[in-house]
């Protein structure tokens, strides 16, 4: 099984686009030694990253991603563990507001930051996948399909 983690989180003020791709240079380095997989999104000053692979791993580079000062409110929006990854071909893909269509934006109801309020753990990964061209083949399906309805 592994462990598969989403979170969001708000970017330190002032952090552009050039520092989330500084952050997936270091990230895909570190995940590809370390077999973890994932997504990174970047859009109006929030992060929200999926980040799947061993348990021990996912600990490990999280305790090392919650402790960077080029973020903070980290909130972890699902924890659970998976048979499949989401992200088998990527050690860590990167999208930021140029690369999501603004049709998926407006068809998931965006509101920057994602607020918890009105963004439940299922709406908030269908909107990560939407962002990333990803349909979710699993056991949470129907879920989401309801929640859409
Ligand atoms: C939003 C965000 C996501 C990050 N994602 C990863 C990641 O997936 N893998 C990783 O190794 N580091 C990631 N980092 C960077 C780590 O916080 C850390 O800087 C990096 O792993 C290098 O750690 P070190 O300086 O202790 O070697 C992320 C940082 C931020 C702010």
């Amino acid at each position: 099984m592994l462990r598969r983690v989403l979170y969001s989180s708000k970017a330190t003020a002032g952090l552009g686009m050039r520092d989330a791709l500084d952050i997936i240079r270091v990230s895909y380095n570190r995940n590809s030694q370390a077999g973890l997989t994932g997504g990174l999104l970047f859009l109006d000053g929030y992060f929200y990253q999926v980040l799947e692979g061993v348990g021990g791993a996912v600990e490990t580079c999280l305790s090392r991603i919650s402790r960077d000062p080029r973020h903070a409110e980290i909130v972890t929006r699902r924890d659970e563990r998976v048979s499949e990854p989401l992200f088998a071909d990527d050690w860590m893909a990167l999208r930021g507001i140029d690369d999501v269509e603004p049709e998926v934006l407006s068809a998931h109801g965006y509101e920057p930051g994602l607020p918890i309020e009105r963004f439940g753990a299922d709406q908030t990964l269908a909107f990560l996948l939407a962002c990333f061209d990803k349909q979710l083949v699993e056991e949470l399906a129907p879920t989401l399909a309801t929640t859409r309805a």
